[in-house]
């Protein structure tokens, strides 16, 4: 029903303030014991969804696919992965989620389809200048045979961004190889997609997230293709429209045939973009439109630093007043290393974001001290200002357990094609620290024979990521090691644990929705005066209706030193306080 209200928010408008809890399937829960995260496993864990209080589950690509590049090589957009399950086991937990009163978000792949995808399987076949080859971007090779390819675009993962074929024909393909990019000057591009909308929203899906929607269209026509230049994969993208690959004009015109699709059911469904541009372009793929929503990754970007977060939430809700739309706060993804280490590590400004990050992992977590607890203080303080803040949430899968990134996976049980395929030897170590099999029941460790400096000896599902039946034979490992210390987060653990970062979650997430959210007011104050120490660089503070009377404020301190806490009465804060004073590192909401 369109108009049914919920507090103050239309049924159809649902995901204006959702927060949104992103599953990576293969590592969420194994309900079958084959070492796999699996759709029956979301179905099982929907009470400890429902107990979190999210609104809206999305899930990363659980469809049939080789793993290239973890599931977002997709074969077929129409199914489900047969080691993730059947089509009737989607439909048990579309109906699982919606008793329980959660929405259904799918991951949308249309940049590049897997190389086993049957449209690409048949340009193979079909030949130079067919149609079939048309769907994708295949180009002749420079050389005298042909033996070079059309021009020198490194990839996002590494190596060239072109692929030969055995025709001596050469492919684009902007991540791994096994991607090959679609050519969306062709119609029928347009009309699989418009299918592929269609099957899940009539399965009852209630949005899609698009992967890398500032892609789709590419400008391969204005000049010969080896002029353009040869650094347009990764050069910092400006709102000039002058890379040839990225946030181009045109693609806005892909959004507009959707959403007529999205508005042909009731309520419309859902879209929210992955579009990594300028911000000042992020508004124009949330308009009402097109998306409707774009993720805005300023905070995921951030180092811990009052002005950088005062920066980002500044540009979101400018970006959203512009696109008419609301934004959306992200600290942590599938893709980027897990913000509670993220915050525990030096904070140094440096040439790109997560450089500190990334070059940690890759020196398996031995090349800067991660400080757990500073980091994990931060994630406190993080959650409760974001979760103040007016827009859409999106926690990834494990957060609200406070884990860590497990920096030391050994590098021979990488799955990343970032590590593994094309970036060349050791010189990435990829994402799979963020995406480690959840931890769901501690006492589950079955008696190591063995251990690894870190990791359990691998023989047996650990840490209730499978459920281990009395007499059944023993689950599989999980597809990524879980570090022994994953124990101290399990999810029993910390149910158990009333100062558990899960609790904290939980907490939060009940008092957003009955206090903010229930008011669908989406504007905020920032009240820089709020005390005479608080200026903006040491603190972030603002405040927003309460929906039982009053303002709540909200107010991080990021400085060294102490800050009072506002007048009013404590609703939540991220560490216990003393004395009426804020310390460093800590959130207060203060009903005022
Ligand atoms: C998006 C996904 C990422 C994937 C890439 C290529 O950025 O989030 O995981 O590797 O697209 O599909």
């Amino acid at each position: 029903m369109a108009d049914e209200q919920h507090g103050g928010v239309s049924a159809a408008e649902w995901w204006k303030q959702a927060v949104v809890y992103q599953i990576y399937p293969r590592s969420f829960k194994d309900a079958n014991g084959d070492g796999l995260g699996d759709i029956p496993g979301v179905t099982k864990q929907m009470g400890y969804l429902e107990a979190l209080g999210v609104d809206a589950i999305w899930l990363s690509p659980f469809y049939p696919s080789n793993l290239a590049d973890g599931g977002y090589d997709v074969i077929d957009y129409r199914n489900v992965d047969p080691r993730l399950g059947t089509l009737d086991d989607f439909d048990e937990m579309v109906r699982a989620a919606h008793a329980s009163g959660i929405k259904v978000i799918v991951d949308i792949v249309p940049n590049h389809t897997s190389d086993c995808h049957v449209m690409f399987q048949e340009a193979l076949a079909a030949g130079p200048g067919s149609p079939e080859r048309d769907r994708y971007i295949f180009r002749p090779g420079r050389g005298e045979a042909g033996e070079l390819p059309p021009n020198d675009w490194q990839s996002s993962f590494g190596g060239p961004a072109w692929e030969r074929v055995a025709d001596g024909e050469w492919y684009l393909h902007l991540f791994a190889k096994e991607q090959p990019d679609l050519n969306w000057k062709n119609p029928e591009v347009h009309e699989e997609f418009k299918k592929t909308l269609r099957f899940w929203s009539d399965r009852g899906v209630d949005g899609f997230r698009v992967d890398v929607a500032h892609a789709l269209v590419k400008d391969l026509e204005s000049r010969p293709l080896d002029e353009f230049p040869a650094d347009a994969v990764s050069a910092p993208l400006d709102t000039s429209g002058s890379n040839p690959l990225w946030d181009r004009p045109e693609v806005h015109q892909i959004y507009r045939e959707w959403r007529e699709v999205f508005n042909e059911y009731e309520p419309p469904r859902f879209a929210v973009g992955e579009a990594w541009v300028h911000p000042d372009h992020q508004y124009l793929y949330a308009s009402p439109e097109e998306l409707g929503q774009v993720f805005n990754f300023e905070f995921a970007k951030a180092n811990w630093c009052a002005a950088d977060f005062h920066r980002a939430i500044e540009e979101g809700l400018a970006s959203a007043e512009r696109s008419g739309s609301t934004t959306t706060w992200v600290m942590s993804n599938h893709d980027v290393v897990r913000h509670a280490s993220r915050y525990g590590l030096p904070q140094v400004a440096a040439r790109a974001h997560h450089q500190i990050a990334t070059d940690w992992v890759l020196r398996d977590g031995a090349s800067y001290i991660e400080d757990r607890a500073v980091g994990e203080r931060r994630a406190r303080a993080a959650i409760l200002m974001e979760l103040a803040l007016p827009g859409s949430v999106y926690i990834y899968q494990g957060e609200e357990l406070g884990l860590f990134e497990v920096a030391d996976i050994p590098w021979d049980r990488l799955e990343d094609p970032q590590a593994v395929n094309t970036s060349g030897a050791r010189q990435i170590k990829g994402r799979d620290g963020c995406r480690v099999p959840l931890p769901w029941c501690a006492g589950d460790l079955p008696a190591p024979a063995s251990w690894n400096a870190n990791f359990g000896d691998g023989a047996t599902g650990t840490f209730g990521f499978a459920d281990r039946t009395e007499g059944a034979p023993a689950p599989a490992a999980p597809h990524l090691p879980q570090p022994l210390w994953f124990e101290d987060f399990a999810v029993d653990r910390e149910e158990a644990d009333p100062a558990s970062m899960l609790a904290l979650y939980r907490g939060a997430l009940q008092l957003r929705a009955r206090e903010l959210t229930a008011t669908g007011d989406t504007g905020l104050t920032m009240l820089e005066d709020i005390t005479p120490e608080a200026q903006a660089d040491k603190v972030v503070a603002f405040g927003r209706p309460a929906a039982s009377g009053g303002t709540i404020l909200c107010v991080a301190n990021f400085g060294e030193t102490a800050v009072p806490v506002p007048e009013g009465e404590v609703l939540l804060s991220s560490i216990p306080l003393e004395d009426g004073v804020l310390p460093r590192d800590a959130t207060v909401w203060v009903r005022a």
